[in-house]
C-alpha cells in the first residue's frame, strides 16, 4: 500500500513548494478543498498531482470508504471493546433512523436532547431556581470538548457562567470555586463511566463546598451509568444518560456537552449540531479527492510518512480557540497513539503525529522562532475566521488575519542569505558585522502549512470544524489499520496510582515499584513530616 509514497519521500522533503506554485498557476484553486463556506487550503505544502494520486489510491485501498460506511450505520467497528462507532447519531438531526442492534437509536437521542433543552431552559429562565454559575467536574473527553466549545462560542454566551474543574490537583477544585456563591451555584458531574478517579474525587469535594447533601438538589450527571449516578446521591430525572457508542472524545454532541447548551441556550445548541451535520454528509458524500476530512487527513500523512516531520502545530488565528489545540491532543493522540493494528500485529511505522500549539499571534512571540529557523520541520495547521465578533475593534481583526497569513508566507518563501545581506546594507551594517548577522537572518523557507479559513466562529461553524478533525482522525486511523475509538494506553497509568495512593499516605509501597520511585516518595514524606 505504502510502497510508492515511501518511494516519493526523498523527493517530497526537498522538492521546492514555491517550484510547485510556478509550474502551475492554478495550483491555489486546485490544492484546496471547498464545503458550506470552509475552505481548507493545503497548496502550501511539498504534496504535488502524483503525491495526490498515490494518497488518493492509500485511502481506496485502506477501505475508508467501506469503514466509512460502517461506521455511520452503526457497525461495532470499536473492535476491542465490541462497541459501535457513533458520535454522528448525536447531530444527525435530519436522519430518520439508524439501527443498533435492530433498534432505532435516533428516538431516544431525540428524547435526551428534548430532556436537556428543558432544563437547560429551566435553569436559564431562572425557574430551576436561581443559578448564576455552573461548574462542570469531568476529565479528558468529559472536560476538552465543552470547555473548549463554551470558550469558542462566548459571543453567544447568554446563559450562566460555566466554569471547569477537571485536574484531581485540589488547587483547580479551590482556584476554580473561589469567589462563587454555593447557593446559586450548580454542578454537572460528567463522567462516561462514573468511575473517574479525578471526577469522583472533585465531585465529593464540591459536594462538600457546597453544603453536603442538603446541596444534591443542585448536582446534575452526564453518564451512561445510571445507577452509579444515584449512589452518588443524584436521581434519575437529573441524569442525562448516554450509550456506550460515544467515545468520550466524541461525545460534547450530547449530554456530555450540556455546559456549551446552557452557556448560549438549546437553539445555539442544534446549530452547533448542524454544523456538525453538515460535515458529516460532506464526509459521507464528497469524492475523496474533494472530501475534506479525506484530504486534511491525506495532507497530515503526507508531511508525516512521506516528508517525515514526527509533529503538527495547530495554530488557530481566534484566541477564543485557546483550548482548540488541548482537545485535539486527546482526539488525535488518544485515537491514534497505538504500535498495534486491529488484529494485534505490530504496526510497521509511527501511526499518529505529536499534536500541539497554541493560538495565533501568542505563538509568534513564543515558539516560532523554531518553527521557522529550527531545524527540524513542523508543518503548521492555520486556522483563521474571515470575521471577527468585535465591529468595533476592527483594526485588530485586520491585524490578526494579516499576521496568520504572514506566517504562512514567510514559512513557504523564506529568506535567503543575499536577501538578507541587502537588508543589512540598506540599514548601513557593513563588514565583519554584516558577515556574521546576515546569516543568523537566513530563514530557509520551504515549511509546509495548511490553512483553514472559515467564515466566522459560529456555533454552526464550530460543528463544522469539529467534526472536521473528528473525521479526519477516523481515516487517518482506517489508513493506519488500528482501532482508533479505544484507549487501553491509559489504563497502566491509573492501575498503579490505585496502588501508590497508599504508599502515598504512609504505607507500605507495593512490591515492585522501582528504586528511583521509592526514593521520591521518600522524599515527599519527609518534606511533608517537616
Ligand atoms: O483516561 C482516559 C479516559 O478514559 C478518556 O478516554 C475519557 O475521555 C476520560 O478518561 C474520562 O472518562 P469518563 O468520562 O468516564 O470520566
Amino acid at each position: 500500500m505504502w510502497t510508492e509514497l515511501d518511494a516519493m519521500s526523498g523527493d517530497a522533503r526537498v522538492r521546492p513548494i514555491s517550484g510547485l506554485f510556478d509550474a502551475d498557476a492554478t495550483r491555489a484553486e486546485g490544492f484546496s478543498v471547498e464545503t458550506d463556506g470552509v475552505l481548507f487550503d493545503y497548496s502550501k505544502t511539498s504534496m504535488d498531482v502524483d503525491g495526490r494520486v498515490a494518497l488518493l489510491a492509500l485511502a481506496e485501498a485502506a477501505g475508508v470508504a467501506e469503514k466509512r460506511a460502517s461506521m455511520f450505520a452503526g457497525a461495532a467497528i470499536n473492535e476491542t471493546e465490541g462497541r459501535a462507532v457513533l458520535h454522528t447519531a448525536l447531530r444527525a438531526l435530519d436522519a430518520d433512523a439508524i439501527i443498533v442492534d435492530g433498534e432505532n437509536v435516533l428516538p431516544e437521542v431525540a428524547a435526551t436532547r428534548a430532556r436537556m433543552s428543558t432544563f437547560a431552559r429551566a435553569v436559564r429562565d431562572g425557574s430551576f431556581g436561581r443559578i448564576t454559575d455552573v461548574v462542570n467536574i469531568g476529565i479528558g473527553g468529559s472536560d476538552l470538548g465543552p470547555l473548549m466549545a463554551v470558550l469558542a462560542l462566548a459571543p453567544y454566551h447568554d446563559g450562566p457562567k460555566c466554569h471547569f474543574i477537571s485536574n484531581v490537583d485540589g488547587g483547580d477544585l479551590t482556584d476554580t470555586l473561589a469567589g462563587l456563591d454555593p447557593a446559586s451555584t450548580m454542578f454537572i458531574v460528567a463522567s462516561k463511566t462514573f468511575t473517574t478517579q479525578e471526577t469522583l474525587l472533585n465531585a465529593k469535594s464540591a459536594l462538600a463546598w457546597a453544603g453536603g447533601t442538603s446541596a444534591l438538589g443542585r448536582f446534575v450527571a452526564i453518564s451512561t451509568a445510571v445507577e452509579k449516578c444515584a449512589e452518588f446521591g443524584i436521581p434519575a430525572e437529573r441524569v442525562f444518560g448516554f450509550e456506550d457508542w460515544v467515545g468520550g472524545r466524541n461525545s460534547m454532541w450530547g449530554p456530555i456537552g450540556f455546559a456549551i447548551m446552557l452557556a448560549i441556550g438549546p437553539d445555539a445548541f442544534e446549530s452547533f449540531l448542524r454544523g456538525a451535520q453538515s460535515m458529516d454528509q460532506h464526509f459521507q458524500n464528497a469524492e475523496f479527492g474533494q472530501n475534506m476530512p479525506v484530504m486534511l487527513a491525506l495532507t497530515g500523512i503526507w508531511n508525516q510518512q512521506v516528508c517525515g516531520h514526527p509533529t503538527r502545530a495547530v495554530l488557530p488565528y481566534e484566541q477564543r480557540l485557546s483550548r482548540l489545540p488541548a482537545y485535539l491532543q486527546q482526539l488525535e493522540m488518544e485515537s491514534n497513539g497505538k504500535s498495534v493494528a486491529l488484529d494485534g500485529s505490530p504496526l510497521d511505522r509511527v501511526a499518529g503525529p505529536i499534536v500541539w500549539g497554541e493560538p495565533g499571534t501568542n505563538g509568534q512571540h513564543a515558539f516560532y522562532q523554531l518553527i521557522h529557523q529550527g531545524r527540524q520541520v513542523v508543518p503548521c495547521e492555520f486556522l483563521i475566521g474571515a470575521e471577527g465578533h468585535e465591529p468595533e475593534l476592527m483594526a485588530h481583526h485586520r491585524a490578526l488575519v494579516a499576521n496568520c497569513l504572514a506566517q504562512s508566507e514567510a514559512l513557504l518563501r523564506g529568506r535567503t542569505e543575499d536577501e538578507a545581506r541587502a537588508q543589512l546594507v540598506e540599514k548601513g551594517v557593513a563588514g565583519a558585522k554584516l558577515d556574521q548577522l546576515a546569516k543568523h537572518r537566513v530563514f530557509s523557507g520551504n515549511r509546509p502549512s495548511t490553512t483553514l479559513l472559515y467564515p466566522r466562529l459560529t456555533p454552526y461553524v464550530l460543528g463544522q470544524i469539529v467534526a472536521l478533525y473528528e473525521h479526519r482522525v477516523f481515516v487517518e486511523g482506517v489508513i493506519y489499520g488500528i482501532n482508533s475509538f479505544d484507549q487501553w494506553g491509559v489504563e497502566l497509568g491509573k492501575e498503579l496510582a490505585g496502588g501508590l495512593v497508599p504508599a502515598v499516605e504512609g504505607q507500605d509501597v507495593p512490591e515492585g515499584t522501582s528504586a528511583s520511585t521509592v526514593r521520591l516518595l521518600e522524599k515527599i514524606r519527609h518534606h511533608r513530616d517537616r
